[in-house]
């Protein structure tokens, strides 16, 4: 039997207190249906409102929380584009619900709806997006929180999702149209001037000084990377990265590419100045407008006594089958730009490649770039040929990092999203127990001008 449906949605930007410890804040409004439609945002708190493209009337990213096991059934509303289709970024759902247009659906035309069904295997932190035109539909607003809470309460005071998304405006605040320039598909992709955490620049989230809150920072840009720097705080311990658990561990820097995310606990301290989270890469796309992500404010009467001085607990493992090492089959996975591509292909504006194999987001070729047996376990060895780089989701698996040549990453954590540091390499590992065609893909939303492959599972 089929348990019964719990979906809610809630604005992610709702920072709530409690004032009873041990009380999840992620809150809800009993709706399941996204609508995508055309509306604006107030992103520069007194600044002029932008025209964006958003899941729910004037607000940015949903929320949609289910419990663990629980069946979860989303319709959505397709307002705004020619097409349109939701992918569920890190759930192992069946391959019809995976989202993935002319390859695991027909998408959903303007004027229509498309209902999503299917049951989280893992809790977590994880997000949608549509996975149609994604640079643009992405690029103005269209992305969401998805929640899957574990079966127990994790004990902390406050819950609280931080979606970060970076834009491009113009100077009257409004999204800059160039989402088709060859120059971003062919470089870095599209970055933003401005980014927001919920949907608000420099978002201040208030709790009660002592208080203990899971934080569940998911990067929904396009294109940019980030690496928060919880410095300002004595007590930040992360417990998951890309929804799965890892062993609770003080913080240290850790990049979180397009489409990954980390949860880290922060113990609010006494005292009555903002902390603060700043994005600690500097590069050619960094500013003032883009490296302040949040801040904690200590605020109201304390929790309790003292700060709790237990470390964070572990939470429970998810169940992702381990793969086997010594009877892994091993393939080798190449990305390809740039020169490598061929005349020809860069006058279409096709760029890039994974094992020769360049598909985009609507195309009908679904030859796959390499076979899978059922139930087997794979080690990937991904080689990044370009000088660009890119973070590489698996649809429908999640994978153990076994090594990543990126500093701010580690070994041996689940996850789907792989960061590829230009010329850099990485070994991941899985067991192929999702039987379907899946999408594999660059997720710099530009590069889906080539630097897409499907992988099949039978
Ligand atoms: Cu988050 Cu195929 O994408
Ligand atoms: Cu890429």
């Amino acid at each position: 039997m089929q348990r019964r449906t719990f979906l809610k949605t809630a604005f992610a930007s709702s920072a709530m207190l409690t004032t009873t410890p041990f009380v999840q804040t992620l809150f809800a409004s009993p709706t399941n249906r996204l609508h995508a439609q055309k509306t604006s945002l107030n992103l520069v708190p007194g600044g002029s409102a932008t025209d964006v493209w958003s899941f729910q009337k004037n607000s940015f990213s949903p929320v949609l929380v289910a419990e663990q096991g629980e069946e979860l059934s989303v319709s959505v509303k397709n307002d705004v584009d020619k097409e349109m289709t939701v992918h569920w970024h890190g759930l192992r759902v069946p391959n019809e619900m995976d989202g993935v247009p002319h390859l695991t659906q027909e998408p959903i035309l303007r004027g229509e709806s498309f209902r999503y069904q299917f049951a989280s295997h893992d809790a977590g932190t994880y997000w949608y997006h549509p996975h149609t035109n994604s640079a643009e539909q992405v690029g103005r607003g269209l992305v969401g929180a998805l929640i899957i809470k574990e079966p127990k309460d994790y004990p902390v005071d406050a819950d609280q999702t931080i979606v970060v998304k970076d834009w491009r405006l113009n100077r009257r605040f409004q999204i800059s149209n160039s989402f088709k320039s060859w120059h971003d598909m062919s470089h870095a992709g599209r970055w933003g001037n401005l980014v927001t955490a919920n949907g608000i620049y420099r978002p201040t989230f208030s709790f009660p000084p002592h208080s203990r809150v899971r934080l569940r920072i998911i990067n929904s840009c396009a294109a940019r990377d980030f690496v928060p720097n919880f410095s300002e705080f004595d007590h930040a311990t992360l417990i998951a990265i890309d929804g799965h658990p890892v062993p609770p561990q003080p913080y240290r820097p850790w990049l979180i590419g397009p489409g990954m995310r980390i949860d880290v606990v922060v113990d609010v301290p006494a005292q009555r100045k903002p902390l603060r989270v700043l994005d600690q890469t500097n590069g050619l796309f960094s500013s003032e407008m883009t490296s302040h992500l949040f801040s904690i404010q200590p605020e109201g009467s304390a929790i309790r006594a003292s700060r709790l001085k237990d470390s964070p607990p572990a939470l429970p493992e998810n169940p992702l089958a381990k793969p086997d090492l010594n009877l892994a089959k091993v393939h080798q996975i190449v990305l390809s730009g740039g020169m490598m591509m061929g005349v020809s292909n860069i006058m279409r504006g096709v760029f890039w490649s994974i094992n020769g194999v360049s598909m985009t987001e609507v195309s009908s070729y679904k030859k796959p770039i390499v076979s899978l047996k059922k139930n087997q376990s794979y080690i990937f060895q991904i080689v990044n040929d370009t000088g660009f780089a890119h973070p590489i989701h698996f649809h429908g698996h999640t994978f153990q990092v076994l090594s990543a040549s990126q500093k701010y990453l580690g070994e041996n954590y689940w996850s789907d999203t792989i960061f590829l540091s230009p010329f850099g390499r990485a070994d991941v590992a899985f067991v192929a127990d999702n039987e379907g065609l899946w999408a594999f893909h660059c997720h710099v939303l530009g590069h889906l001008s080539g630097m897409m492959g499907v992988i099949e599972v039978a």
